[in-house]
């Protein structure tokens, strides 16, 4: 397929020295980047590759055509003589400085991110922050996750070293859910928030895991939230996410903060919920923990808790950024970078 790209690259460029007028650029143009043309076609066939083999000929050939198009554009130029003309008449000034190129780009979990919320917003929910350094009550405690209760473990936490009558009691916020009880004791409801930042847990690190996750943290609260304005927003924000033929699947789960308690899950728009590695032969991958806000929680932020309720969920970006782009699709995007730098 490389081989075949390259042939076809030669012949282009030098068919495309050789044209000598707008005719036969056009000529080229049909026949190497028209509908019927022949990249066209390579492009076409690749359907019938492996999957890996793909991801790396599609990327190539595409590249291809973006640099024949280029090629292309500049030719014309030189053929209409613009330039010339521009620079004789006086329409172009040769000497102002030229426009500097940005380079470089967003990394992909700070796009990720950026997507996500925009996601959110475009439904009514607003972004807001809260501190990283959090206290234990924040974190844990008005969480309904007392100092005895099983779920800390689940949640390596990272102490502060400051004590308060011999406790440790302020911690790397484990979780951006603090922010739940934070918006809701300063706000009165209808609440549509989105709240982002980084969470630490003592984890033991490997190519998935690191001590350092960005979280978003999803909250509603109005007259009459149920289940189903869950569903129905968290099904949304995926496929706009992950793409619009994505299914979700909703299963138990349990949080002290939420009550009934969900995670939710995506099929696998690798192997479209067949089973493979990237979701464990499962079929399907967890995104988010999400569920309906406590009551008690509601109660203890003075809310009428009969009139009032609320959803809530919580999902990692750095996962959400995996899911989305693979390792293929992050080496494109970067080579892509590296390959206008090395131009200087
Ligand atoms: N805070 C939970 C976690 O970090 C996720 C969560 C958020 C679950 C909101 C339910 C509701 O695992």
């Amino acid at each position: 397929m490389i081989d075949q790209l390259t042939r076809i690259e030669q012949e282009a460029r030098e068919a495309l020295a050789a044209a000598g007028d707008a005719e036969s650029l056009e000529g080229w143009r049909v026949a190497y980047l028209g509908r019927k043309g022949r990249l066209t076609a390579l492009l076409r066939s690749l359907t019938e590759l492996p999957l890996e083999e793909r991801r790396a000929a599609g990327g190539a050939a595409n590249r291809l055509k973006n640099d024949l198009e280029a090629a292309l554009a500049v030719r014309r130029e030189e053929l209409e003589g613009r330039r010339l003309v521009a620079i004789e008449t006086g329409r172009l000034d040769v000497t102002l400085p030229g426009r500097a190129k940005s380079v470089g780009r967003l990394h992909p979990v700070t796009q990720t991110l950026r997507d996500v919320l925009a996601a959110f917003v475009s439904m009514g929910f607003s972004v807001v922050e809260g501190p990283e350094v959090e206290s234990d009550y924040y974190n844990f405690e008005a969480l309904r996750i007392t100092k005895d209760h099983p779920a800390r473990d689940t949640m390596d936490t990272l102490y502060v070293d400051i004590t308060h009558d011999g406790e440790y009691d302020v911690v790397m916020r484990t979780h951006t859910s603090p922010n739940q009880v934070r918006v809701m004791e300063k706000t009165q409801p209808p609440i549509r928030v989105v709240v982002p930042g980084r969470c630490y847990r003592n984890e033991a690190t490997d190519p998935t895991h690191e001590w350092m996750q960005t979280q978003v943290e999803v909250l509603a609260v109005d007259e009459g939230i149920g289940m189903a304005d869950l569903k129905g927003t968290l099904f949304q924000f995926a496929k706009r996410i992950f793409g619009q033929d994505r299914k979700v699947r909703f299963r138990c789960d349990y949080f002290p903060f939420v009550e009934p308690g969900a995670e939710m899950a995506i099929d696998c728009s690798i192997c479209k919920g067949a089973g493979c590695r990237t979701c464990g032969g499962e079929g399907w991958i967890e995104i988010l923990g999400a569920g309906m806000v406590h009551p008690e929680i509601l109660a203890n932020m003075g809310y009428d808790a009969q009139r009032y309720t609320g959803f809530a969920a919580g999902m990692g970006i750095e996962r959400i950024c995996m899911l989305r782009y693979g390792i293929e699709d992050i080496r494109l995007f970067y080579a892509d970078d590296l390959r206008f730098l090395k131009q200087f």
